[in-house]
């Protein structure tokens, strides 16, 4: 699925990172619990390769509790990283916050050696929902507007912890296809970049391998194994009276349903993704990645040697 990608604004969030990331002790990423990898942006492992990390899995509210926990597990056993499950219900975020980056760099803190953590996250993941709260006023604006740009601020968790919001970070550039959908699916990307349709098809394809109870308690569907997704969108459609003339099924109609339900958590504590689906998905994707850059490769080879061949004839 192509997915809009503005390349200019990428680098430019690129060096902002970067210089950021100069004296700075940790960096936070939030990320989706829903969709942890194909909410993480790659430029931010990157960037940010021997800095202690913390893995900030918000919306758990949202995510399957025992997924999540794989989630978690996989991020503590990478090296220099520590992983939390948050959510916007959290009474004391900044208190969790705080002790995980403080047993990332127990060398650092006291006046005289503030610990400096730098947050990042791509849009619609709930910074600024976080930041508000751990605040406790309303500095950062809140809303469903991925893709927003909002400038950097300071902000003093603790007399001795500062924490650096960096400006707005759009999604990455998106080669692993499931994580595309997954994103799509979320509503980190905006509406019109994605076919809704298609995205609720790999949504109800997910879902009928992982979730099959929770769709059929949801819809009240009957049997439902060994349906296919769009069968099931097509009953969804039905049940729901998104009906054309003619007894049609206005697709369109359903999709919006299902994503509006499953983006409100009202299909049930759904996640999308798993550590050990995410690195088959990787590896296919690189595969596919070389693949296409092979041919092109013998591509431009053929181009040149038939432009030759004209030459010389
Ligand atoms: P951002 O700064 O990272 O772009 O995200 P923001 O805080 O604006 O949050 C994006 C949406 O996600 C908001 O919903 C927000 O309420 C919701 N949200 C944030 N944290 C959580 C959480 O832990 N759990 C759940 N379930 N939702 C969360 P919205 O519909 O765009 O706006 P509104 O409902 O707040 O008006």
């Amino acid at each position: 699925m192509a997915i809009q990608w503005f390349p200019g604004h990428m680098n430019k969030a690129k060096k902002d990172v970067a210089e950021r990331l100069r004296g700075i002790d940790v960096v936070i990423e939030m990320l989706d619990a829903r969709l942890p990898a194909s909410s993480a942006n790659p430029m931010i492992a990157q960037l940010a390769r021997r800095k202690p990390t913390l893995k900030i899995l918000n919306k758990q509210d949202l995510a399957d509790p025992s997924v999540t926990q794989q989630w978690l597990s996989w991020y503590r056993s990478q090296p220099g990283t520590q992983a939390i499950g948050l959510d916007a219900g959290e009474r004391a975020p900044s208190q969790k916050l705080i002790a995980a980056c403080r047993e990332l760099v127990p060398n650092r803190g006291g006046l005289d050696k503030p610990l400096r953590v730098m947050i990042c996250g791509i849009p619609n993941v709930g910074k600024s929902t976080l930041i508000n709260t751990m605040t406790g006023r309303k500095i950062a604006k809140t809303g469903n507007m991925p893709g927003v740009t909002k400038g950097e601020q300071r902000i003093m968790l603790a007399d001795d912890f500062e924490l650096f919001d960096t400006p707005g970070m759009l999604w990455p550039k998106i080669e692993v296809e499931e994580g595309g959908y997954n994103l799509a699916a979320s509503g980190a990307v905006g509406r019109n970049a994605m076919d809704e349709e298609e995205v609720v098809l790999e949504l109800l394809k997910y879902l009928l391998q992982h979730y099959a109870a929770e769709l059929s308690a949801r819809y009240k569907l009957d049997d439902i194994s060994g349906m296919q997704d769009w069968q099931v969108l097509e009953m969804i459609g039905k049940k729901r009276g998104a009906v054309l003339g003619g007894g049609r099924i206005n697709i369109q109609k359903a999709s919006e349903i299902v994503l509006t339900e499953f983006r409100d958590g009202l299909i049930g504590r759904l996640t999308l993704e798993r550590p050990d689906e995410w690195a088959v998905w990787k590896k296919r994707a690189k595969e596919l990645i070389a693949e296409r850059a092979a041919a092109k490769q013998a591509r431009e080879q053929e181009y040149a040697k038939r432009a030759n061949g004209k030459r010389n004839s």
